[in-house]
């Protein structure tokens, strides 16, 4: 019998299984690494198996692109053939995209030992799909690892039980301190003709920010705006590359494709600061050290405002260029939070090793 299948769909769940796969096998388990191709393009998802030495999947799904409905159910239909097919005791997802969800009521409903990596983030902002992912997601795992105390604070006060919130620390630092030696050695930042410290690196493909075009607008007012001050790095996700067609840019923005895991924390190591509408970035540059501000109007990931260098600063021009200009006089100092210390991964197979091993041990609670 199968003792875990681990799922990855999406750009950002590859940094997340790695350390999880990879401590789960350390322990003696058997795994299954599945994707469920919510990404597809070598730069969306073959560079990463590539760069962090992550297997090649033993499974592919294949579901590619479509809207959330379609996506979600692809998953949940191929999901159910292949666990009746291999049988899993547990079976781990990652983060809050749409390949998690659909895994997550899939295994769930199969009788699965499932375990959330990554859960009791939130952002309490329905709009977001991530955040309806991130709370369905919850509710039907057994085991729910958090990455930080706030997360288990909101589980409790949800009132899932103490011994199924687990405060297991970040995986994706661990995935980043593996890899940062590696990073800096990268000629990226050279090879734009750019110097360390000495420009700007945005991220955006939040549905708010660019599929609305007076939204989109105001964003590139304000990149046009810091490309006066120090030179731009844009690495367009497809979505965003999309929506940009042939707006007017400051020749002083370098729009890229999506770059590597290595050549972005390269990239975001050099920066004088971020602005960003990912969640992931706001906590690796809080582990960095860099400025970070995010152009939402929330964030599920607090800490990195209360103990990292991030700050929420909407998407009003005047608002985030007063915020620009005041990080850039006076960085932020930061603290890395509690157990982002490289061994989440270890953690995290600890706690399904316990639950695997305890017969009596009981998952989602009656909320
Ligand atoms: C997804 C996640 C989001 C995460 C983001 C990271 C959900 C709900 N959202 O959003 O939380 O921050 O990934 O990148 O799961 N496309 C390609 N090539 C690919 C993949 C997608 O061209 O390899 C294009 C397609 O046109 C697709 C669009 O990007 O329609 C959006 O992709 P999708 O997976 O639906 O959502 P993301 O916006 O990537």
């Amino acid at each position: 019998m199968l003792d875990v299948l681990i799922v990855a769909g999406a750009r950002p769940n590859f940094m997340k299984v790695k350390p999880v796969l990879d401590s789960v096998e350390d322990l003696g388990f058997s795994t299954l690494l599945v994707h469920t191709g919510q990404h597809y393009d070598a730069q969306m998802s073959d560079v990463f198996f590539t760069e962090l030495g992550l297997r090649l999947p033993d499974r592919s799904l294949e579901v590619g692109s479509g809207t959330h409905a379609t996506q979600t159910a692809a998953v949940m239909t191929a999901m159910e053939a292949l666990i009746d097919e291999v049988s899993p005791r547990a079976v781990v997802v990652a983060g809050d995209v749409n390949s998690t969800v659909a895994a997550a009521i899939v295994a769930a409903k199969a009788g699965c030992i499932v375990a959330h990596v990554e859960a009791g983030l939130r952002s309490r902002d329905w709009a977001m799909p991530e955040e309806i992912n991130r709370v369905v997601t919850d509710r039907v795992s057994d085991l729910l690892l958090a990455p930080s105390p706030d997360a288990v604070e909101n589980l409790l006060r949800e009132g899932y039980r103490d011994d199924q919130a687990v405060l297991v620390g970040n995986v994706m630092v661990d995935t980043l301190l593996t890899n940062l030696d590696r990073a800096l050695e990268r000629p990226v930042v050279a090879d734009l003709g750019l110097e360390p410290a000495g420009y700007v690196l945005v991220t955006l493909h939040r549905p708010a920010n660019v599929d609305d075009d007076a939204v989109l607008a105001d964003l590139l007012r304000i990149l046009n705006e810091v490309a006066a001050d120090l030179p731009v790095v844009f690495p367009a996700h497809p979505r965003t590359l999309a929506r940009l067609g042939s707006r007017p840019m400051s020749e002083r923005i370098h729009l890229l494709e999506p770059q590597g895991y290595l050549d972005f924390v390269a990239l975001q190591a050099g920066a004088a600061c971020v602005l960003t509408d990912s969640g992931g970035i706001q906590e690796e540059t809080t582990v960095l050290g860099v400025p970070c501000l995010t152009l939402r109007d929330n964030t599920e990931r607090p800490i990195t405002i209360s103990e990292g260098t991030n700050r929420l600063v909407g998407r009003d021009p005047a608002t985030v260029l007063a915020a620009y200009r005041e990080v850039r006089a006076n960085p932020p100092a930061a603290r890395r939070p509690e157990l982002w210390d490289g061994k989440a991964g270890l953690r995290c197979a600890e706690a399904i090793s316990t639950v695997l091993a305890d017969a009596t041990w009981r998952g989602p609670t009656s909320l």
